[in-house]
């Protein structure tokens, strides 16, 4: 067929099966390439090419071999190191912003300066480039802060801080141990703590024009009820109800509007996906952080409700007619990822776990399982070779049955060390606490007002 076009997929988590899933599944999809990919991109037809993703030399000569019409970047680092603007230079057509635009993750300062420029509700803040001047600022605060170390440190290089003690020790080991690296830690943001609800909102975004995605919400804390040390996510669920029209409705003009302005009238105009970690404070919505990039695992989530043909998309943004679309179309159903981990995961563990069970949990209706940390080994065993394995993803009528469904799924998966978490999307399924109101403070006889009447 004429207009079938190769497409290339950069990255080898579970975003990246995801989205070759789909993109395979487009009727105009010719061969779906992933670099380098994992087993489940290989078992779903996907030709995996053993390709660093920040070897931009390769790809280029990959694209040129097999005749690719569109690469889709998926993770943030060759975004950053302008992955995107190597390809372009070439001609190639690539679903991704620039290195420049690309700052607005990879950078916390660039971030949080854009977004004081542009008006986006965020977190009070303060920028430093020397651990004393840091000092002095926290033990002055009268609240919880969030220390941040400002370029990319695989996602570890933020710590959020119950005491002032604990944020000058982070500031010791952002600037001073230099523990996430020199170059991430040189600048540091240390900003005010928010509290509130977690929601991922992602839009695609091409030029002045924006589609926003269904509101997600992922599980970031490594054990069930948020306790634990933070991963890059456990578990998430698609649509997030705490997300109502009217909150996406102020989301855009907030939030989307003047963030995707100013990148544009700044000259660094934002092409991909643009996603928003928000906290809803009592304030109201709050920015946390910018990502150029999908998200995982709520990618897993989006993709399996997808209805819209996501070539189709992923091209109209990239040749910046992504206006064509007023909607796009999604399967009503909710969804649950629920990611299961290697032993030890977020700290240290062990890869070559053989996996069983993959197949049966496929299986099932409606559940779909996305492979992350995976390889073949040399007896063509699905093997773990990543702290998050598998993101086993399942729709369901209601909320509560996709999440039955995908548990459902997970109790036939086995591998040596598995750990997961077991509450995905409760937070929606299960009414909140009620918290009953604090007693009033005891006064002292003289303030007590004489009964009245
Ligand atoms: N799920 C969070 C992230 O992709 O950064």
């Amino acid at each position: 067929m004429a207009d079938r076009i190769n497409v290339l997929v950069i990255g080898k988590g579970g975003r990246e099966h995801a989205l070759a899933w789909r993109l395979k599944q487009s009727p105009r999809a010719g061969n779906v390439f992933c670099a380098p990919g994992n087993a489940g991109t290989a078992r779903d037809g996907v030709t995996n090419v053993p390709i660093d993703p920040n070897d931009a030399d390769k790809l280029i000569k990959v694209c040129a071999k097999e005749a690719v019409g569109l690469v889709v970047i998926g993770p943030e680092d060759p975004l950053c190191n302008g992955l995107a603007d190597a390809l372009r230079a070439k001609g190639i057509k690539v679903f991704g912003p620039s290195k420049d635009a690309a700052r607005i993750e990879g950078s916390k300062v660039f971030a949080k300066e854009l977004m004081r420029h542009a008006d986006v509700p965020t977190a009070e803040f303060s920028v430093f480039d020397h651990p004393q001047s840091a000092r002095d600022w926290i033990t002055t605060r009268e609240y919880p802060v969030v220390v941040k170390a400002d370029g990319l440190a695989a996602g570890k290089g933020v710590v959020v801080c119950k005491t002032g003690e604990e944020a000058v020790k982070a500031v010791e080991r952002i600037m001073t141990r230099e523990e996430f690296g020199a170059q991430a830690g040189r600048r540091i943001v240390v900003e005010k703590r928010l509290e509130g609800e977690e929601v991922s909102v992602l839009a695609l975004v091409s030029g002045h024009t924006f589609l926003p995605l269904p509101a997600c919400q992922d599980h970031k804390a490594v054990h069930d009820g948020d306790q634990g040390p933070n991963t890059g996510g456990m578990g998430a669920y698609c649509p997030a109800p705490v997300a109502t029209p009217e909150l996406m409705r102020d989301l855009e003009s907030s939030v989307f509007f003047p963030i995707i302005h100013a990148m544009k009238r700044q000259r660094f105009p934002f092409q991909g996906t643009l996603f928003a970690g928000l906290f809803l404070t009592n304030q109201g919505p709050r920015v946390l952080e910018f990502n150029c990039r999908f998200g995982d695992p709520e990618t897993q989530v989006l993709m399996m409700r997808l209805k819209t043909d996501l070539l189709d998309l992923l091209e109209a943004v990239a040749d910046e007619r992504l206006q064509e679309y007023e909607n796009i179309e999604w399967d009503a159903r909710p969804s649950v990822c629920v990611v299961l981990c290697s032993g030890g995961y977020p700290g240290k563990y062990t890869n070559g776990k053989v996996i069983t069970g993959i197949a049966e949990a496929d299986a099932l209706p409606g559940v779909k399982v996305f492979h992350a940390g995976t390889k073949f080994d040399d007896q063509n065993r699905v093997v773990t070779d990543g702290g998050r394995v598998l993101g086993v993803t399942a729709l369901g009528d209601t909320l509560a049955e996709a999440k039955a469904r995908a548990y459902e799924a997970v109790k036939l998966i086995t591998f040596t060390g598995m750990h997961y978490r077991t509450d995905i999307a409760d937070k929606a399924l299960k009414p909140k606490p009620v918290v009953p109101p604090a007693e009033p403070p005891k006064l002292p006889a003289r303030f007590r007002k004489p009964p009245t009447g």
